[in-house]
């Protein structure tokens, strides 16, 4: 039973109060309920939808940044598109949340909280079962990650993936009706194949001086070999973006995003923001390079 909501429906429902804050001529919605007991209350999981409200639509759109977060795993899910996700499992039930500190574990997150996710062999067991192939595929494991054979496609279905953005060309998006940079989506992308050892990675971390390399700074890129008996093969999303650059101090100049969509002007936007950081943009453009790891979307049996 719902006993709480917040503004204006909490208000008129009771559940708020309106109350003068300090000394202050300023007054504020309290609620009346005791939080801690309400807190104590949700003995639930946060459903799907919660995490997908946001995560499905990071990037500017469905399935933008992430390839393999799409908004149809949120109520379209069947046994084609998710394996997880339709027989029940939560996103909570692989990221645990313990005292919220929250598991992260792969080569393109940072991990901001000590937990690990949950890995598949927590729940399933290492070995195939099938007959005769799940033998020849046993072999695989000790150098092919689970999902390089389970997710064979990204940005599957409707929804494609934006895999390079280009902000050295501004646009107009007439359904949007706002500025953007030249937005490359794709659908059904092969992931890219890269070793990693599970733990390391090559990054660039603003405001570092990059090591530009062929006019490319890799963002992230997981570190790995075929030598190392730690690694194996994960599959990538790879995307790229253009984006300005300050040759004097060796690093790219942040914009000022919601600048270039309302006004598309372009230079006042990189000036803008250059003018708070310090930097400067003569004209110069770099290539961010960025693999990033798929782990949702995995295909059922019948379709490897
Ligand atoms: C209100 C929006 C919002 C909701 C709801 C939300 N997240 Fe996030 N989440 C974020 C943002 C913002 C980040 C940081 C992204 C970044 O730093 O690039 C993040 C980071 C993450 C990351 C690390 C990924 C990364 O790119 O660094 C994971 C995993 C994650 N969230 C999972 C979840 C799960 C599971 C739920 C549901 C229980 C959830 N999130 C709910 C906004 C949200
Ligand atoms: C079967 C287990 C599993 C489920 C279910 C799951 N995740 Fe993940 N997720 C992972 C693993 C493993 C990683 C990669 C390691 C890491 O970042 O900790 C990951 C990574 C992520 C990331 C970081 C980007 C990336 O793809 O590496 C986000 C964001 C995320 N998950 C959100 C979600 C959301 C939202 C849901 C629910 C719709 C969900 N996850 C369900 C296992 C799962
Ligand atoms: C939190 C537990 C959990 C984790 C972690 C997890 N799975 Fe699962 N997985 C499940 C459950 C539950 C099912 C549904 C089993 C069923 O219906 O019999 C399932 C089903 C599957 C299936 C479909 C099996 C079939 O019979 O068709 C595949 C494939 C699969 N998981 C792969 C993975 C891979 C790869 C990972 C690692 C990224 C992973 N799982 C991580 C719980 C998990
Ligand atoms: C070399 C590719 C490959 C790798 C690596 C791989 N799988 Fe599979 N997996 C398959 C194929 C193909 C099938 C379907 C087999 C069949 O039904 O004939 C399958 C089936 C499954 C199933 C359902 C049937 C069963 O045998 O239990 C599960 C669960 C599963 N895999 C989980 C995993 C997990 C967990 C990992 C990592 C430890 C993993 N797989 C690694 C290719 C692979």
């Amino acid at each position: 039973m719902v006993e709480y909501k917040s503004g204006a429906i909490g208000l008129k429902k009771g559940w708020k109060t309106i109350v003068k804050e300090g000394n202050q001529f300023r007054y504020v919605l309290a609620p009346k309920s005791d939080a801690v007991k309400l807190a104590e209350k949700i003995a639930s999981k946060p459903p799907n939808e919660t995490c997908l409200a946001c995560h499905a639509f990071s990037g500017g759109g469905p399935h933008f940044k992430r390839s393999n977060l799409s908004p149809d795993l949120i109520r379209n899910v069947n046994e084609e598109f998710d394996v997880h996700m339709v027989r029940g499992l939560f996103c909570s039930d692989c990221h645990v949340f313990e005292d919220h500190k929250f598991g992260l574990n792969s080569s393109d997150t940072w991990a901001r909280d000590s937990n690990k996710t949950v890995s598949c062999e927590d729940c399933h067991e290492k070995r195939h079962r099938v007959p005769i192939v799940g033998s020849v595929l046993n072999t695989f494991h000790q150098k092919v990650a689970c999902q390089t054979c389970h997710i064979p496609i990204i940005a599957r279905e409707k929804y494609p993936t934006d895999v390079r953005r280009d902000w050295s060309h501004i646009e107009f998006n007439e359904k949007l009706g706002r500025w953007e940079p030249e937005i490359t989506l794709k659908s059904n992308v092969i992931p890219v194949y890269l070793w990693w050892n599970g733990e390391s990675r090559e990054a660039y971390v603003y405001p570092e001086r990059a090591k530009v390399v062929d006019g490319k700074i890799i963002l992230s890129k997981p570190i790995g070999s075929k030598d190392d008996e730690d690694s194996k093969i994960y599959p990538y999303k790879l995307h790229t973006a253009i984006v300005p650059f300050d040759e004097g101090r060796g690093v790219p100049v942040p914009i000022k995003v919601g600048m270039v969509f309302a006004l598309g002007d372009y230079n006042k936007a990189i000036n803008a923001d250059a003018s708070v950081s310090g930097l400067k943009f003569d004209g110069k453009y770099v290539t961010l390079v960025r693999y990033m790891a798929v782990t949702t979307e995995f295909c059922p049996r019948k379709r490897l």
